[in-house]
């Protein structure tokens, strides 16, 4: 969480800074702040304010700074409230520091170093400042060091020192740093989407080793002091990706853009028509020496999980469990050699799935991970990794990570179903012809979308909602309704619709709608029943249903039909559906949509 951005070179420091940060407002958006070298007074000037980038834009808009250099943040607060005074950067003496992390240790720190008197703010990040400033006698790298060895916890940390004008200071541990030098000067951000606008060259900032930028180079030392060569990474989103491209959310352009990133999620990964992973590196014996699978995930990639277990269940008759990241270490799980770990992530950097890969590879796990990110901490962390190729996701709520997550993993069910002898030749080209229909299956939905549109005027007033369904259908809806709840505020619970009627059920009025879903044909009839059970007391019933299984569906019913698939795949289509209706209901309210209140696109606090 918080986003961080440093800047030293040629272009408008202020604008490079105030436009990355922008971009990087979804790592939290409780307050922002900059700080750039002013030359007349030799320190630097911190323009900071509790609110959105908007706000400190207009602090800083009649501001002719003139400067090479500067650092920013947006901060998600955990230490402290949302105050101007708790807003990064913090400055104490000479240092000027923003800070991504938790220091643990803060308060032993003030009083073991006497620092209260220079604190203005409750934050465990302006100790780091303190402790920084007492440490500094001139030489950037001894108090940088000397700091973090005293330092617990978490932390990203980057330094202007008033004395050594044009140099950008940072070390981390943990919390990600990504760095790059360019035509326009030197720059380093918490992630990739703040320089993808200058290049697709980065590398990640390895633990511990102190970062030295100017404008015209990059130094990079161990705690030793002996220079490192930068590991050069390249990537290939596009700025365009990274812009709202004339739509007025993230979150509907990159609903629009799923079909695009399936395809390029899945194209290079077939040949013969058959899953092939070769390129990405990973052995077929992955996924025939293991006889259990764990996911471990949290939010939307663990739904991703869920359908991924329905099918391996189903399909495979493999053993397999799926854990939340957060519950996996202290769940006593049952992990050894024989266990594949299946870690999901879009960032690559959400802490407790790290933690959780960390443990699972302790216990003697192989791990491999679905990530979008690319040089992530899990990615790093893990045996293997298949890389989405979502692009930039901005919006905090996840929707294209989500749907080519799930692509990489029927690649997976098909690869090992053959492997395993479970599916023929055949049977596997048939189930990967199938996947290869998805990108024009979630265009046949996003043509519809209008439809989608009047269906969330049904739910738009509601205060709480449920959504019903039973085997993958339950899956899917648990992301539908994580979905609208995290944009659109409505209280809504998924439940398996067969579980309704020992409980819940209670709840239903006329005031609660009912959002199904009948993808499933051995399901079709009891959910359909279970339907009839809430709409018999007096819910509204809002019904996405495969095509072919809609039939004479009761016509009080306000009803989606989703295009056929095999039964197996209409988790992608559904979802595209659930999405945009999330979506409608957020932006009818005049929500916010990319920035659901109290969120932040990537959590790295346990
Ligand atoms: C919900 C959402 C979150 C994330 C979760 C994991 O829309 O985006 O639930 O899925 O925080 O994040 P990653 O995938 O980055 O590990």
């Amino acid at each position: 969480m918080c986003g961080i951005i440093g800047y030293t070179g040629s272009e408008s420091v202020k604008d490079v800074l105030l436009d990355a940060l922008e971009l990087l407002e979804y790592r939290g958006y409780d307050s922002a702040g900059i700080a750039v070298e002013d030359d007349e007074i030799k320190q630097a000037k911190v323009y900071k304010c509790a609110g959105r980038v908007r706000d400190l834009r207009a602090i800083c808009e009649s501001e002719k700074l003139l400067t090479s250099c500067g650092i920013g943040h947006t901060r998600w607060a955990t230490h402290g409230g949302v105050s101007d005074e708790n807003a990064h950067p913090h400055q104490v003496g000479k240092v000027t520091l923003v800070h991504n992390g938790i220091i643990e240790n803060y308060r032993e720190l003030t009083a073991d170093y006497d620092l209260g008197d220079s604190l203005v703010s409750e934050t465990d990040s302006e100790v780091a400042a303190a402790l920084l400033n007492r440490f500094y006698e001139g030489n950037p790298e001894e108090a940088i060091k000397k700091t973090v060895s005293k330092l617990k916890g978490t932390f990203a940390l980057v330094i202007l020192f008033s004395d050594h004008p044009g140099e950008i200071y940072s070390i981390r541990n943990v919390s990600p740093i990504v760095a790059t030098l360019c035509e326009q000067g030197a720059m380093l951000a918490s992630d990739l989407t703040a320089l993808c606008r200058f290049t697709n060259r980065y590398f990640v900032v390895p633990e511990y080793h102190v970062l030295k930028l100017r404008r015209d180079g990059i130094c990079l030392t161990d705690l030793d002091g002996k220079e490192k060569q930068p590991q050069y990474l390249t990537v290939d989103w596009e700025l365009n990706n990274a812009g709202k491209n004339g739509y007025p959310f993230y979150m509907e352009k990159e609903i629009m853009e799923q079909p695009d990133a399936v395809e390029r999620t899945i194209a290079e990964r077939i040949r013969g028509g058959l899953p092939d992973f070769s390129a990405d590196g990973v052995p077929d014996e992955l996924f025939t020496g293991c006889d259990r699978i764990n996911i471990i995930a949290c939010g939307t990639a663990m739904h991703a999980g869920l359908v991924a277990q329905a099918l391996v269940k189903s399909l495979l008759h493999m053993h397999i469990d799926v854990d939340m990241a957060s519950e996996f270490m202290y769940s006593d799980p049952v992990i050894d050699k024989k266990t594949l770990v299946i870690a999901v992530s879009q960032s690559g950097e959400t802490i407790d799935t790290l933690e959780a890969v960390k443990y699972a590879k302790k216990r003697g796990a192989k791990c491999l991970s679905i990530i979008n990110v690319k040089g992530s901490s899990i990615a790093r962390e893990s045996d293997y990794v298949l890389y989405t190729n979502a692009g930039p996701e901005i919006a905090v709520a996840s929707t294209k990570a989500y749907t080519t997550q799930l692509s990489i993993f029927y690649l997976i069910v098909a690869k090992m179903a053959h492997l395993r002898g479970v599916f023929t030749t055949e049977d596997t080209q048939s189930f990967v012809r199938e996947l290869q229909r998805v990108p024009e299956v979630m265009q046949r939905v996003l043509k519809e979308r209008r439809e989608i549109h009047v269906l969330a005027s049904r739910v738009l007033e509601a205060k709480d909602l449920f959504m019903i369904g039973r085997g993958l259908d339950y899956s899917i809806l648990l992301e539908g309704s994580l979905k609208l709840k995290e944009v659109s505020y409505i209280h809504s619970e998924a439940y398996a619709s067969g579980e309704l009627k020992h409980g819940p059920i209670a709840l239903i009025t006329q005031d609660t709608p009912v959002v199904a879903a009948v993808t499933q044909e051995k399901l079709r009839s009891k959910e359909l029943s279970n339907i009839k059970e809430v709409k018999s007391r007096g819910a509204d019933i809002v019904l996405f249903i495969k095509e072919s299984l809609a039939g004479d569906v009761d016509s009080a019913y306000e009803t989606f039909l989703l295009p056929d698939m095999r039964d197996e795949f209409m988790v992608m289509p559904a979802s595209v559906a659930l999405q945009l209706l999330a979506y409608y209901v957020s932006s009818d309210k005049g929500f916010d949509v990319d920035k659901p209140r109290n969120l932040a696109k990537v959590v790295t606090v346990e």
